[in-house]
């Protein structure tokens, strides 16, 4: 029933698109749905790479039915064991009693833990090689990408890599799978949030992963989720780089939180006094409006970061803390910081954002602002000049 799409010579994509899912790990939202997606082999051998979320593994087993036409399945290459790649084997295994699953020593502690599945096993190791027919698969290790059990596969007959959530993004395949028939657009912040979200503490790994992967001429980077790459498969790649780097483009984030409207007069200073300086890359964010998930993309995003807020019962106002945290969790580094805070009675976010900055190894820019109650003269020159100083150091 299904014509599903042949991204390669006898290799389907039978992935599926979720766009019901408020929050992907019920955490960060969804605007644009997701895809998880799996790839189909039929070779001498049919060989399925990885699973989907077992919410839709109805339609995904109908779909390898329809390709495999009759035929059985051989082979499941687990290169990921998060549940929503994973989800499904063990339905697979109940269709397919016989397949082998190839992954590595931890997929299949994983495997046992998850699932219960421990015999029907195959066991590969980095650079061990598979033949499948005309197709020739190898497979290498890429740990902590963003789990210790990652791999990736590739296919040296048609230079298909198989990643893992290696160069995956947000964002549902909205009709076409291929990124030359659809319009991209929307992907490319989607991918930058999907790695600040997901995969952002592990810019190390990521980087030994990329080198590790160079040597390898790939015509077709088939990531777990979103478009299957080909003609874009630079631009994704330098996203990827840059961001595992922490190499932040040029522009500010300025994140603020306020009660009632006077820190925030702060960071519009800090704004207009930026955009008066030259600097034309500049995003606001209220931390009581914005999802984390945007904000912790555009701080991977550019290079800059001025975060300000009230006191809150002697600590740091409560939405900022939780931000730090996030930020701190995923190690960001090489980032210019200036901030800024303001109290009623007694001060104590400045000396906070300052123990923050200290910590997390980043630059501090211009003269921290605090500030008493309401916005004055002398308060609003110092942060005019905070903005001036940025833009300077930019
Ligand atoms: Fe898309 Fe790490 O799972």
């Amino acid at each position: 029933m299904y014509k599903l799409k042949e991204i390669a010579d006898k290799v389907y994509y039978v992935g599926v698109n979720d766009r019901q899912k408020a929050l992907f790990e019920n955490m960060w939202p969804l605007p644009y749905g997701v895809s998880y997606n799996s790839y189909l082999i039929v070779d001498e051998k049919t060989v399925l790479v990885d699973t989907v979320d077992v919410c839709y593994s109805d339609i995904f087993l109908k779909k390898i039915e329809d390709a495999l036409a009759g035929r059985t399945l051989d082979y499941l290459i687990v290169n990921h064991m998060e549940p929503d790649h994973s989800g499904s084997i063990r339905l697979l295994r109940q269709l397919y009693p016989d397949v082998q699953i190839i992954g590595n020593k931890r997929t299949f502690d994983m495997l046992e833990g998850f699932h219960g599945i421990h015999t029907g096993l195959l066991e590969v190791k980095e650079g061990d090689t598979l033949s499948i027919g005309h197709h020739q698969l190898s497979f290498y290790l890429a740990p902590m990408v963003h789990w210790p059990e990652v791999m990736v596969t590739y296919d040296a007959t048609d230079k298909i890599l198989f990643s893992a959530d290696a160069f995956g993004t947000f964002g549902s395949l909205d009709g076409a799978v291929m990124d030359v028939d659809m319009n991209l657009d929307h992907y490319w912040d989607e991918m930058r949030r999907y790695y600040a979200n997901i995969v952002g503490k592990y810019g190390n790994p990521v980087q030994k992963a990329l080198q590790k992967l160079s040597g390898l001429e790939i015509k077709t980077l088939c990531s777990t989720h979103g478009p299957v790459w080909t003609k874009y498969i630079p631009d994704v790649i330098k996203i990827y780089d840059e961001l595992s780097r922490y190499e932040g483009q040029d522009g500010v984030v300025i994140v603020y939180g306020s009660m009632y409207g006077n820190t925030e007069q702060m960071a519009e200073t800090i704004a207009a006094s930026l955009a008066e300086h030259g600097v034309k890359n500049i995003v606001m964010h209220n931390v009581s409006k914005s999802h984390a998930s945007y904000i912790l993309k555009d701080i991977f995003k550019y290079k800059a970061v001025i975060i300000g807020c009230p006191t809150y019962c002697n600590q740091l106002y409560p939405e900022i803390d939780s931000l730090l945290q996030k930020i701190e969790i995923r190690e960001v580094k090489n980032r210019l910081f200036g901030y800024f805070g303001s109290f009623s009675w007694a001060g104590a976010a400045v000396k906070r954002l300052a123990a923050f900055g200290e910590k997390m190894n980043w630059e501090v820019v211009g003269t921290p602002v605090e500030q008493k109650q309401g916005l004055k003269q002398d308060k609003y020159e110092a942060c005019w000049e905070l903005g001036k100083a940025m833009a300077e150091r930019i």
